[in-house]
């Protein structure tokens, strides 16, 4: 025990020396998710995100999550969106501030700000959320500040300053509205690069029905990981081509066009699911509530998940105690 707590002191002072050379964090190596917490102290906290969406511990509340009203999804706003990479993904900003939801168990009325993609170099991984420890090759969120506040930045670390609708992508069929951004992609490989785009309804991008979805609290899922974010995650997902996800993977780049050197591709740009701790999952219909049903729905990446979730298991119990 001695032994060990010393071990860890000594790593922990060894991240310290790696990490403190200013603000910068990615997703992987001594600036990766690990590490985040020590020169942004809210993503140690205990209602972080992503989290693994563990179906069988659902508690169904059909009239609190009635269905979200959507206003302004339905049609392209005025203004253009801003496409932009920050080096951690490809960012949509909404410059008209004019698409809104409430309703669906939400107190406030919430303005879209931003939509971003998080994906995988294969498609066993990119996804962030998780559904009973499978993870799927992309996942989309759609970033809302709280209407009662000015703007963006002073809702991003109020308690309840953001909701964030996120979307999971599975291998299917063409999407041609996602390819309306894809066809950007060239403009903005490097970090730092943006262009303005055609607005298109965030309807087309959004899956047909979605009443069905999982409400939880929790955080951004990058620095600073700030505890502000009401989480609403569909469980319908959208169809995406081999293809399509493929230009995600290659077109787009971690760095700086003046940096020189190699152009390094952006995959694998999602968190780790963090510890539930105390917090509840809802969902707003009973189906959602199921057990996950051994050998059907665990597929050809079942040791990974399953070694995946001992892993996050035994990591909650260890920061619990401790
Ligand atoms: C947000 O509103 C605050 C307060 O009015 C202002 O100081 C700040 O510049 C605004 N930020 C942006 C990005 O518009
Ligand atoms: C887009 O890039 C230009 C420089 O190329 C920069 O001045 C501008 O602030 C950027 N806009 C956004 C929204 O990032
Ligand atoms: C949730 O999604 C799964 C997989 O797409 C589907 O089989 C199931 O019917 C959906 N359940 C609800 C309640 O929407
Ligand atoms: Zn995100």
């Amino acid at each position: 025990m001695t032994i060990l707590y010393l071990l860890c002191i000594i790593a922990s002072q060894l991240t310290v020396v790696f990490s403190s050379a200013g603000n910068v964090w990615t997703y992987k190596d001594s600036l990766g998710p690990d590490h985040w917490h020590l020169d942004y102290p809210h993503c140690g906290g205990i209602r972080q995100s992503p989290i693994d969406l563990q179906t069988r511990d659902v508690v169904v509340d059909q009239a609190y999550l009635s269905p979200i009203i959507f206003s302004g999804y339905d049609r392209a706003p005025k203004l253009f969106y801003t496409l932009e990479n920050n080096g951690h993904t490809v960012q949509c900003g909404l410059n008209d501030k004019t698409m809104e939801i409430s309703g669906g168990g939400l107190r406030d009325t919430y303005v879209a700000e931003q939509f971003h993609f998080h994906w995988g170099a294969t498609d066993e991984r990119g996804s962030e959320h998780s559904l009973n420890g499978k993870h799927f090759p992309m996942e989309m969120h759609i970033v809302h500040y709280n209407k009662r506040y000015e703007n963006f930045s002073i809702s991003v670390d109020k308690s309840d300053g953001l909701a964030v609708l996120g979307f999971f992508f599975e291998i299917g069929r063409f999407n041609k509205h996602v390819q309306e951004i894809i066809d950007h992609f060239v403009e903005i490989q490097y970090k730092n690069e943006n262009i303005t785009i055609n607005s298109i309804p965030l309807n087309d991008l959004m899956p047909a029905r979605l009443t069905n979805y999982f409400r939880y609290i929790g955080s951004l899922t990058t620095p600073p990981c700030y505890e502000s974010v009401t989480w609403t995650i569909f469980n319908e997902t959208i169809e995406i081509a081999e293809e399509q996800l493929v230009q995600f993977r290659t077109t787009i780049f971690e760095n700086d066009k003046s940096d020189g050197g190699l152009p390094m591709d952006i995959t694998d740009d999602y968190r780790p699911v963090q510890c539930m701790f105390r917090r509840r999952l809802y969902a707003s219909h009973p189906s959602l509530k199921y057990n996950m049903e051994a050998g059907k729905t665990i597929n050809s990446g079942a040791s990974y998940v399953l070694s995946r979730l001992v892993f996050t298991y035994f990591v909650c119990v260890w920061s619990f105690v401790t």
